[in-house]
């Protein structure tokens, strides 16, 4: 595991799009895992003003909630459509996102599942990490070999999300998450992670027991692991065998 640690979470963008730019210069055709929320934000900004062809480029989504209308400014696709494929400029029909308003959801999942095994696996998955410790939506408690399925989301969950609705009681109960061992078959897993409000969960994952109490806790045992993280976020990380932040100077940093 590498861990990079940045003053600001727009740094903690430009150093996570100079890795993914520099997967694409290698590999045109890179299969990515697009995670939403705030965190990754940055990443995409970043990345649209790097010179790279990313026509060929494919993404799978982490997760989708279950129950909005097709085209809800909140659902995930539209989020994807907005923040990720136009900015990006990809191919929309390369772009995929769980069907939330499919009227078999967990068929849909198990379809899902399979398509990004189709597709050859997901070379770099985008992550962040909730509260609670949870993994695209894979809550606490979730098993750690679970595949993309329907998830009940956390209150905790819920709350936290309540800001991209109008009222709280608008954020969907359920949703279709890509499983903790569908994101372990990633090649690369690439976390961002910023703000103090973070640094207790980001050190419970990385230097805490690897439990299901905090589902984010499995990226210990991945071999490919880079986290990029602001200073705030990165407050309480203890510098443990293989795990020596690497402190990152300047805004303009990448690596
Ligand atoms: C989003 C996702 C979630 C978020 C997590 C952190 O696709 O799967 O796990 O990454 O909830 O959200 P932010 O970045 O908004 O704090």
């Amino acid at each position: 595991m590498e861990i990079f640690v940045v003053p600001t979470a727009s740094a903690t963008g430009s150093v996570a799009a100079g890795i993914l730019a520099a997967v694409i210069r290698s590999k045109p055709d890179a299969v990515l895992g697009l995670a939403t929320g705030g965190s990754p934000l940055p990443i995409y900004k970043a990345l649209a003003g790097h010179s790279v062809d990313m026509s060929a480029v494919s993404g799978f989504a982490l997760d989708e909630y279950v129950g909005l209308p097709a085209g809800h400014p909140e659902s995930y696709a539209e989020v994807v459509r907005r923040e990720v494929t136009e900015r990006l400029q990809l191919d929309p029909a390369k772009v995929a996102v769980p069907d939330g308003s499919a009227a078999d959801p967990e068929q849909a999942a198990a379809d899902y599942d399979a398509a990004i095994a189709a597709a050859g696996g997901i070379d770099v998955q985008i992550l962040g990490i909730g509260h609670n410790g949870h993994l695209a939506f894979n809550e606490p408690g979730s098993a750690l070999d679970s595949r993309t399925r329907v998830e009940v989301l956390t209150e905790r969950t819920r709350a936290a999300n309540a800001r991209y609705f109008s009222t709280p009681e608008e954020v969907p109960l359920r949703c279709i998450t890509q499983g903790l061992g569908t994101i372990m078959e990633a090649g690369h897993l690439l976390l961002v992670v910023n703000g103090a409000d973070k640094a207790d969960i980001l050190a419970a994952a990385l230097n805490g027991p690897v439990t299901a109490d905090c589902p984010a806790s499995i990226l210990q045992w991945h071999p490919h692991v880079t986290v990029v993280a602001d200073e705030a976020a990165a407050a309480l990380l203890a510098p443990a065998s293989g795990q020596v932040p690497v402190r990152v100077a300047g805004a303009a940093a990448t690596v």
